[in-house]
Formats: C-alpha cells, structure tokens, sequence
C-alpha cells in the first residue's frame, strides 16, 4: 500500500532544497503546497531570507501564520521558483490543476516563473490527463452560455458547488468541472477552452511546469 500522504511530503522536502537566499517564491495552493510551505516557514525561522507570493488567500493565510515574508505580484518582473501542486500530470509535464479551485492565480504564478516545480504524489501521474474532470473558471454570468459551448466541444460539465451553494473562488466565479474523457491533445484543447467567452481561465497546464518532483515509496521521482 503506497502513502500517499509521504510521498507528498518526500517531494516537498526535496522541492524546497531548490530555494536559495534571495529568491522570490511562488507559493502553490491545496495539500502538497500546503506541505511545502511548512518546510519553507523552517527554512524562514532558521535563516532563508526568501518572499513569497500566494496563489490563493488561504496560502496567503498560512504563510502568514508561518512568518514567511510575502511581497506583492506587482512589484516583482519574475518569480524565481514556485512550488505548487496538481491534480494530474503526464511525463511530458502536462497538468490539470484547479481541483482546489486556486487555478486562476496558480496559473499567473506559474507564468511568471523562472521555475515551476510541481509537487505530487504518484497517484498523479497519469499517462493521458482527463480522468480527473477539468476545472474551468467561469464569470457567473456566463455559466449557462460556457456549459454549452463546452458541449459543442464534446464535454460535459457541472458548476462545482459547495455547503454554502455554488462554489466561490477567491475572484468571485464559478468553477465548472468539465469531463471530456482522457484528453488526446490537450494543448488543442487548451487553445480550444482559451477562445470561450466568459471563461476565465482553466485548468490545462501546457508548457509551465519545468519539472515535475513526484514522491515514489521512499524516494522520489523526477520528471523533466
Ligand atoms: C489547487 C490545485 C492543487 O495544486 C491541486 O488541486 C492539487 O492539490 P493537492 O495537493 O491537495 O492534491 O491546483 O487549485
């Protein structure tokens, strides 16, 4: 029985051996970051001196809490390296990110870094992407409107919803989940969704991880 819970955190630890002084940190959201960001917050307290840009309010909270200098995106022309997470990749370092609905400014971080090093345990590593349904970022107005041309794409979707009604993400939007079965190209795909009206952004990552670190047993693996 594998662990997938250390195997997270096997990659965490060796994402972060990456950091140096100095450097601007793109700091990813969901359970893995989560990992990651812990080790950073001891690296901080021993004498890193590292900033740190969120990719969502909750990691903007918990770095917080854990002390780690934050700056602001605006003030900043790159990001050395950002650690984030995904919900699957293929070894060609394709993602589907956004199950933690954080997809709009991972994706910002992602294209303002130096390095995007994405943390995963291995039961994200999948040969064709697609089996975990696709989070597309929609403006509410134009859910209906998305959820149709998603189906002249050959996909179906629903609007995520959460105890409180339809799930909010930090900006305010819906998320639609979109299953188009295993996707075969997805960078078409990708070029696809990026042409619908009132869809924010979504959830295929096509050349923005430079290498994917996926905890394997004891071990890790590395990709790209
Ligand atoms: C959030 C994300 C996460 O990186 C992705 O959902 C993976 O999360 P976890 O590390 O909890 O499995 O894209 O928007």
């Amino acid at each position: 029985m594998r662990d997938f819970e250390s195997e997270k955190r096997t990659a965490a630890r060796e994402a972060v051996k990456f950091l140096k002084d100095g450097m601007i940190v793109g700091l990813g959201s969901g359970s893995s970051s989560t990992l990651a960001i812990r080790e950073i917050g001891e690296l901080v307290k021993n004498g890193l001196s590292i900033k740190g840009i969120p990719t969502s309010d909750k990691t903007k909270e918990l770095a917080e809490s854990l002390g780690i200098p934050l700056i602001d995106i605006h003030t900043v022309d790159a990001i050395d390296i950002t650690i984030d997470g995904a919900d699957e990749f293929t070894t060609e370092l394709m993602l589907i990110k956004g199950g933690g609905g954080a997809l709009l400014k991972e994706k910002i971080v992602a294209s303002l870094s130096r390095e995007e090093i994405i943390i995963a345990d291995s039961s994200k590593k999948v040969a064709f992407l697609g089996k975990f349904k696709l989070p597309v970022e929609v403006i509410p107005f134009a859910s209906a409107y998305v959820l149709g041309a998603l189906a002249k794409l050959g996909g179906t979707g629903e609007i995520r919803k959460d105890s409180a009604g339809y799930y909010r993400t930090d900006e305010g939007n819906y998320i639609i989940d979109a299953d188009f079965g295993l996707i075969e190209d997805p960078a078409s795909l990708a070029g696809k969704l990026d042409h619908i009206t009132g869809v924010v952004e979504h959830g295929l990552f096509i050349q923005l991880a430079s290498k994917v670190i996926m905890g394997d047993g004891e071990g890790v693996m590395v990709y790209g």
